[in-house]
């Protein structure tokens, strides 16, 4: 697999630790050039330093244009493309049910979830996929994919960000692909509340019989991200280990 992705530049947003770290090292380890983002420039760049070479940090919300622009703006002008774009900084700050939760909750949600998204994938169009083609992945959810208790509003957001990465493929097309990944419960920060009190339980419904680890999400954004997905744009590849499938935690 090594060098398939020799020569492409990549941003992965929110990839300081979890999903997005692995899915950094794939791509790196595929032979391309990656720029990890994270709220804080020291742990972007402590991360990025923590995966050797062909790696580096940048510090950026996902949702402060400025930064956000700056991020891209220093990829094309130190590296020369930018050819991958991984939308996957998340946030889940509105537990329990939808209609206890306030305005603050719910825009802080639909901000990072769903217009960081569109944020970055127009400052990456414009800034360069759109004349020289591209490929980009959402981080999703199953959640985006069924419903459960608790967790309402995070699943709206990634409901919507599956419709949006539809509407951004049909949009971009044909020089831009857009695609997501819809992950089962992994074992990260973001989703201690879902594993780490009961991880047994989880792992006993799920039909593969263990949660996920960072690295069973990272080979999909890798696929998605090369050139064996040439003729796949606007689908979300569910890699949960089956738990979507009828007798899951979610
Ligand atoms: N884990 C799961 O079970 C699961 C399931 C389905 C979907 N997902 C999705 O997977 C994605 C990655 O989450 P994860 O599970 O890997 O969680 P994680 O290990 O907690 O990592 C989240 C990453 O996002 C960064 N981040 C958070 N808010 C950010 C913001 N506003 N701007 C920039 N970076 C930000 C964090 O870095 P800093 O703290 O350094 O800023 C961190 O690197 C999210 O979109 C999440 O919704 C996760």
């Amino acid at each position: 697999m090594s060098g398939a992705l020799d020569g492409k530049v990549a941003v992965v947003t929110g990839a300081s630790r979890g999903i997005g770290l692995a899915a950094a090292a794939a791509l790196r380890d595929r032979g391309a050039q990656v720029v990890i983002t994270s709220r804080s420039e020291e742990r972007a760049k402590e991360a990025a330093a923590q995966l050797g070479s062909g790696v580096a940090g940048f510090g950026a919300h996902a949702t402060d244009e400025t930064a956000a622009r700056a991020c891209v703006d220093h990829v094309v002008a130190t590296y020369g493309s930018l050819d991958i774009l991984v939308n996957n900084a998340g946030t889940n700050p509105a537990y329990g049910p939808v209609i206890d939760q306030d305005h603050g909750r719910f825009a802080k949600t639909m901000d990072v979830n769903l217009w960081a998204p569109i944020l970055w994938t127009s400052l990456a169009v414009k800034a360069w996929m759109g004349e020289h083609g591209g490929a980009i992945v959402n981080t999703a959810s199953i959640g985006g994919l069924s419903v459960a208790q608790d967790v309402g509003i995070y699943h709206v957001s990634k409901a919507a960000l599956i419709h949006l990465t539809k509407q951004l493929a049909l949009e971009l097309a044909p020089e831009v692909r857009v695609n997501a990944i819809a992950p089962g419960v992994v074992r990260t920060r973001l989703a201690e509340a879902l594993w780490q009190e009961n991880e047994k339980q989880v792992s006993a419904a799920t039909p593969l019989g263990r949660i996920g680890e960072p690295e069973d999400l990272a080979e999909a954004v890798a696929f998605l991200a090369g050139d064996g997905a040439r003729w796949i744009t606007g689908e979300t590849l569910v890699v949960d280990g089956g738990q979507l499938l009828g007798s899951g935690p979610l």
